[in-house]
């Protein structure tokens, strides 16, 4: 029987991943069939139990059930005990075991992409809900010299900063932002849902900046804001398709290439 694997969310039918993986499939020639699932709110394990009893082999997961799949697992790797969720699920006899992609999918979108080194570079994280918490881990871990997280909610942004305490990751609100300036920033909060940017001084970009959305797909008022204020842009296309790489990688042992499908998404 064909192994299966799916994208369990609520909503789900937006999403993308199941002709990612289709396409991965066909490139590298794996016999794979990928599904979507909608979990109701209060029914995420007993989703993924029926999943797995229907021959699947592994799962993304995507809001809102990020961290119930983290509870969920019986082994975790530890970039997701760090954001404690999980976007990866891996089902094996023994149990399930976690990961999250995130990070690892957005590293590899500024530094194999789009040329970005980490190495040496002050950078801004805007927002301290679940998608930061996803990134911090592998981005502290990436050589940069400073990370900043500032959020709406500064009490938020120090919590999740004191996870890496001893290290060069430090929390503010966005006026402490005034009269300072970034190489790299990105926004992590979900202000575009509501048609919104974050209300940053416009002077945190850096001359060069690039300015990274994770949203994909379409413009939002940071990327507008970001532009007007010279910066370099750059949409989470990159990243949604480097992370369902990686969780491919995972699953099947075998790495496909991003770059055509990142064009293919790109084109609409
Ligand atoms: P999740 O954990 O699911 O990612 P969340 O915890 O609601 O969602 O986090 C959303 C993030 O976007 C938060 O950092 C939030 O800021 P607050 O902590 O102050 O609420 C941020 N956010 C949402 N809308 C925003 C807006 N219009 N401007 C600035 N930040 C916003």
């Amino acid at each position: 029987m064909t192994d299966r694997y799916a994208v369990i969310g609520n909503p789900v039918a937006h999403s993308k991943s199941p002709w990612i993986h289709a396409e991965f499939a066909r490139s590298t020639r794996q016999d794979i069939e990928y599904l979507r699932i909608e979990a109701p709110h209060d029914g995420f394990a007993r989703t993924v139990g029926e999943f797995r009893s229907a021959n699947g082999r592994g799962a993304n997961v995507t809001l809102p059930f990020k961290e119930a799949a983290y509870r969920y697992c019986d082994e975790v790797s530890p970039e997701g005990r760090l954001a404690g969720a999980v976007n990866t699920l891996a089902f094996a006899p023994t149990g399930t075991r976690g990961e999250n992609t995130d990070g690892s999918g957005l590293l590899r979108d500024l530094t194999v992409n789009l040329g970005f080194s980490m190495r040496g570079r002050v950078i801004l994280v805007l927002g301290a809900g679940g998608a930061a918490r996803g990134l911090l881990g592998p981005l502290a871990g990436a050589g940069a010299t400073r990370i900043v997280i500032a959020n709406r909610t500064v009490a938020k942004a120090q919590a999740l900063a004191q996870r890496f305490s001893g290290s060069s990751v430090e929390a503010c609100g966005f006026d402490a932002l005034a009269g300072r300036d970034f190489e790299l920033v990105i926004n992590a909060t979900s202000a575009a849902m509501d048609h919104d940017a974050p209300r940053i001084p416009t002077s945190v970009f850096r001359k060069g900046a690039l300015a990274y959305e994770l949203v994909y797909g379409r413009d939002t008022p940071f990327l507008a804001l970001a532009r007007r204020c010279g910066a370099a842009t750059a949409d989470g296309t990159g990243m949604l398709v480097e992370q369902a790489a990686d969780s491919f990688f995972l699953w099947r042992g075998i790495r496909p290439h991003t770059a055509p499908v990142i064009a293919a998404l790109r084109a609409g």
